[in-house]
């Protein structure tokens, strides 16, 4: 049936009938927060790349938690920046960490709060790259055992779920296994499977205090231009044990959202990364777009892709108004 006996603006007509006959619901269920966690008391320093994200120590990040959780925020994805760093990231991988510490503050007085910790050498390693490094590059193997110290660490300490962002060949399994072996076989992974190499963790990268002094992560991370590669990631992830997989940056890989949707029978995450969210802040702080709307529609398009979850900077400005 073509025009004019079929005509789809009858189901335009008014907001009900619109309402009646949308395809894609954001839920707050559907948000996750990150957060920054630093060493210190009262400690609450700005991220100027990222308005309104700040390095919180922990007594103040808990009770920046108490208000997400007031504003419907049920789950956070928490980062730290350590008093100290290494060569490897071991400062990361005991239970009196600074995410640890977190961790063990936000239970106390929120139990319910859903804490996910993001698993990577980065933030902790005194080069700044993802893992120890053996002749100039990330050595894989390596990596896997920090990695791993690590997330039973967070498993210890009561985190609910961890989530691998580093981007070695087999950290899902070896995660698994070390996490099993202590007993741990309730703790979920979430693996960032296709992990690009992107522009767009500019912001992050100051926030984390996570540069790479030499080189990129153009080893470990996925090029850009790779979407078959994408697919390969995340059936090795699923095949060592992922529970969720995870497609990161969300805009520039809507496509790669997609693919993965279509082909796994998998609850799919999406980061939606801080560069992303830093051109919508700059934008609208000069009055070029309008926040509200865009950030609805940017969240709305992620999910029509093909996420189930998405990992956003804006949650905290649009879950209550959901
Ligand atoms: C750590 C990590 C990064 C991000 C999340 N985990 C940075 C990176 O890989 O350099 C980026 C998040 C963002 O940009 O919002 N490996």
């Amino acid at each position: 049936m073509t025009y004019p006996i079929t005509r789809l603006r009858r189901l335009r007509r008014n907001e009900t009938i619109r309402a009646m006959v949308e395809e894609t619901i954001l839920r707050p269920a559907d948000l996750i927060m990150p957060l920054f966690v630093c060493p210190g008391t009262k400690v609450k320093n700005p991220i100027k790349s990222m308005p309104g994200n700040y390095q919180l120590s922990v007594d103040l990040l808990v009770e920046n938690c108490k208000e997400l959780y007031g504003k419907g925020v049920k789950s956070i994805l928490l980062f730290g920046i350590p008093e100290s760093k290494d060569d490897t990231g071991m400062v990361a991988t005991h239970d009196d960490a600074i995410v640890q510490r977190a961790v063990i503050a936000i239970k106390k007085v929120l139990p319910d709060m859903y804490i996910i910790a993001d698993i990577c050498n980065c933030e902790y390693t005194t080069h700044g790259h993802c893992g120890t490094i053996v002749d100039g590059d990330v050595h894989n193997d390596l990596t896997l055992d920090t990695l791993s110290k690590q997330a039973i660490s967070f498993a210890r300490v009561g985190t609910d779920m961890v989530a691998p962002s580093d981007m070695m060949d087999g950290r899902v399994g070896h995660m698994r296994a070390a996490l099993d072996a202590d007993g741990y076989y309730n703790t979920p992974i979430m693996a960032y499977s296709a992990k690009y190499a992107s522009a767009f963790y500019g912001p992050f990268r100051d926030a984390a205090e996570s540069t790479p002094k030499f080189g990129n992560r153009a080893t470990y991370q996925m090029n850009p231009s790779n979407s078959d590669e994408a697919l390969r990631e995340v059936e090795l992830d699923i095949a060592e044990g992922a529970d969720i997989v995870m497609v990161k940056p969300a805009l520039s890989y809507l496509d790669v959202i997609r693919r993965v949707k279509d082909n796994y029978n998998m609850p799919l995450a999406a980061y939606n990364v801080s560069g992303e969210f830093s051109m919508v802040k700059a934008a609208a702080a000069n009055g070029w777009i309008d926040e509200e709307r865009i950030v609805r529609e940017i969240l709305t398009s992620i999910k029509r892709a093909g996420a189930d979850l998405i990992i956003s900077y804006h949650t905290q400005d649009i879950i209550h108004k959901l």
